[in-house]
């Protein structure tokens, strides 16, 4: 199905673009951003949304979530994460690979899209996988899966590490050929056979085995290294030390192209919340210390860190619920998101909301060359926008949310700042909570 354009225009009252300036009016019909003027007389049939005080930001695109379809369809399907997607915010998602079958084919890849295409609320870019099956033996076949009706320009075995540098360093060849780049989990699976913990005095102390930061660091500063011999583009996903951000820095100084995100639970939880054995908090890469969470800030403010990415990865009751050992990785995102940046970085000034629209929109669009995400907002700009309430403030209720699985961390937790509203292509695909 083509994506869905809705004529009916829609007319933004009393927003402030970017968090900047005086409130204004903002008209989109035919997709696009129409007008943009102090008062404008709602045309016949618009819906008009009373948006006085809220902030107006470029639609978000997330660069990490897993939508778990095809395989696992009983803890979120695409239609139910494009739903979570669109209620957070987001007008683009990209889909990781490690499904079941994984997302190594053009015809996995091409469901995925196509899925996605047919929910029409938020546009879902599969992620392919770099190697087959996700064995990190042998490279999957990048070519096929880029020609495909997919597209795909993200190849990730996220979830696992490309460890092998010599299929790492083919991978990156092949990408820049193909003008895609390569999103590495970083964690090398020798340093952390076992590993249930950030590796430090609170995972000593509770008596789970330690996931060093070296094991992070050292692929990082390998794969930043083989890109750069490669001029290939690397994305790093969830950074989590600060050693890596060190890294980072390094590798960007000498002109490598390699991007890095950091999930919003990185910047908000540390390894503190693992005192009660609760699984809820069991996350790969593995929540940090207070020293990492505020250095992965201050790299995000200061751009070494480019952008922001959910890692958004539903899970089963039972396979949360359980012993700590037993339980899977992971913790939900979309719909957090946006108020855990506000925690954790509009608040304490770190960020403006202008810089918001940068590591949520503007970066994530550039690093996976979206044309039409992550745009200015301006007349004749597509009408691919996130109305936000800087003042809301909510309490976090996991089964309240429109993934089917249910496991966030922030439980009970009061947030700041909410999506009211996003619109993709001049069409509002969730308001005020709900899904359109
Ligand atoms: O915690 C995680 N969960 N980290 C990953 O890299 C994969 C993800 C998942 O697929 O559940």
């Amino acid at each position: 199905m083509p994506d869905r354009h809705d004529t009916t225009p829609v007319l933004l009252k009393g927003v402030r673009c970017y968090g900047e300036g005086d409130p204004v009016d903002v008209l989109a019909a035919d997709g696009v951003i129409a007008e943009i003027a102090s008062s404008i007389t709602p045309p016949k049939d618009a819906e008009v949304i009373d948006a006085e005080g809220q902030v107006l930001l470029p639609g978000f695109v997330d660069l990490h979530t897993h939508l778990r379809e095809p395989g696992r369809e009983d803890t979120e399907t695409v239609a139910t994460g494009s739903a979570a997607a669109a209620l957070g915010g987001y007008t683009a998602v990209f889909a990781m690979a490690n499904t079941d079958p994984v997302a190594d084919t053009a015809v996995v890849v091409e469901h995925v899209r196509r899925a996605g295409q047919a929910c029409g609320l938020v546009d879902v870019h599969p992620v392919g996988a770099v190697t087959v099956g996700l064995n990190g033996e042998k490279l999957a076949e990048l070519g096929t899966m880029a020609e495909s009706a997919a597209r795909v320009r993200m190849f990730s075995d996220d979830g696992l590490c490309v460890h092998d540098p010599l299929i790492m360093r083919r991978a990156l060849e092949y990408s820049r050929a193909l003008g895609a780049v390569i999103a590495q989990h970083a964690e090398e699976p020798r340093l952390t056979v076992g590993a249930q913990a950030h590796e430090g005095t609170q995972a000593a102390r509770l008596g789970l085995s330690g996931w060093p930061a070296s094991a992070e660091e050292s692929i990082v500063a390998r794969d930043c290294i083989l890109a750069a011999h490669a001029a290939a583009r690397l994305h790093v996903c969830h950074v989590s030390t600060s050693g890596t951000v060190d890294v980072l820095r390094w590798a960007k100084q000498r002109g490598t192209q390699v991007s890095a995100e950091v999930t919003p639970h990185h910047l908000l939880l540390t390894d503190d919340q693992l005192e009660t054995y609760d699984p809820i908090n069991k996350v790969n890469p593995p929540l940090r210390t207070t020293s990492d969470a505020k250095t992965l800030r201050d790299a995000l403010a200061e751009g070494v860190v480019d952008c922001v990415a959910t890692d958004h990865a539903p899970h089963a009751e039972q396979d949360k619920d359980c012993e700590w050992q037993a339980a899977r990785p992971g913790m939900l995102g979309l719909q957090t998101a946006l108020s855990v940046v506000a925690e954790t970085m509009v608040r304490p000034g770190l960020l403006t909301w202008r810089d918001v629209a940068r590591v949520m929109s503007e970066r994530p669009a550039e690093i996976a060359r979206l044309a039409d995400q992550g745009r200015p907002i301006a007349e004749g700009e597509p009408a691919t926008l996130t109305l936000v309430d800087p003042e809301a403030r909510w309490t976090v209720r996991g089964a309240e949310f429109a993934s089917i699985a249910a496991n966030t961390p922030y439980e009970g937790m009061e947030l700041p700042a909410r999506v009211t509203a996003t619109v993709l292509r001049g069409r509002v695909t969730a308001r005020d909570g709900r899904i359109r």
